[in-house]
């Protein structure tokens, strides 16, 4: 198969990150934040993050294609019962097609109405979902569209392929200040209709103590992103990201910047962070 956003690569090095190790690394990054001399209340976004659609490819167990349980307890629903990194599946030799991208969040609650301060939301459940590689979700839904699609650019076509290393969705708790860690790749654009193409984006649900289930998609930004031209067309023509009742503000908050570890420790791919928001 050709490289579906052009630099798609095979990460074919063993995981030298163990499942351990990453769990490690999530409470090391919050370094990034805590060593700042900006404290969390400081760091408190301007507005809510904006709800998004869940769209039609959550892994609800009956609709997944390939089931993933990486976990032992046949209970849980496939959602979850994988872990937080999505470039490997327990059990299997290999590793997943794509970009590697690293993705830290802070899930925080709104401030009351006597305080200011946006309150860390520790031990929120945290499920994400995505496409893969090639622009495929695992999800019955998504097996009868067409097989290949057209490069909205060069119109060179895309093969729309199983990725059988790739997780395809995860679960993150929230650490006791809020923050959570997904190792994931950086999914593919893909058709939505003729004439509108997804960026490449990230679904999340979010299930924290006190609040509804939170269910929105966050977007991709970043000059060290493959594609990153194409990837801001797409994002400024997205139906979704650009609702009018989404404030551009909102819009922006969701847009995340990739870019190298600045902390040198995760350099096997790109990091992005977020501060998500839930309104009360
Ligand atoms: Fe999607």
């Amino acid at each position: 198969m050709d490289s579906t956003q052009g630099t798609t690569h095979n990460n074919n090095q063993p995981n030298t990150m163990t499942r351990r190790r990453l769990l490690q690394v999530g409470a090391g990054t919050l370094g990034l934040f805590a060593t700042s001399g900006i404290s969390l209340a400081a760091l408190c976004p301007s507005t809510t993050t904006p709800r998004q659609t869940r769209g039609p490819f959550f892994p609800y167990d009956d609709v997944v294609s390939f089931p993933i349980r990486e976990g032992e307890d046949t209970s849980l629903p496939l959602i979850l019962s994988s872990d937080n990194d999505l470039t490997f599946v327990k059990g299997n030799s290999g590793t997943a097609q794509g970009q590697i991208v690293y993705f830290r969040g802070q899930v925080l609650g709104s401030p009351s109405a006597d305080s200011k301060v946006c309150q860390p939301l520790p031990g929120a459940t945290v499920l994400m979902w995505q496409a893969n590689s090639s622009g495929r979700y695992n999800h019955k839904g998504d097996d009868s569209a067409p097989h290949e699609f057209p490069h909205p650019k060069t119109g060179k076509m895309i093969e729309r392929v199983h990725d059988e290393h790739f997780q395809y969705w995860g679960k993150a708790i929230t650490d006791e200040h809020g923050f959570f860690l997904f190792k994931t790749i950086l999914p593919c654009f893909y058709p939505a209709t003729d004439d509108w193409y997804r960026p490449p984006h990230l679904h999340f649900s979010l299930r924290a103590k006190g609040h509804q289930e939170f269910v929105t998609q966050t977007y991709f930004k970043g000059d060290a992103l493959p594609n990153i031209g194409l990837i801001q067309d797409l994002n400024a023509k997205d139906w979704i990201l650009r609702d009018p009742n989404i404030s551009p503000v909102q819009q922006e908050q969701v847009i995340v910047e990739f870019q190298p570890d600045p902390m040198g420790t995760l350099n096997d791919g790109l990091i992005g962070t977020c501060q998500l928001l839930i309104p009360s």
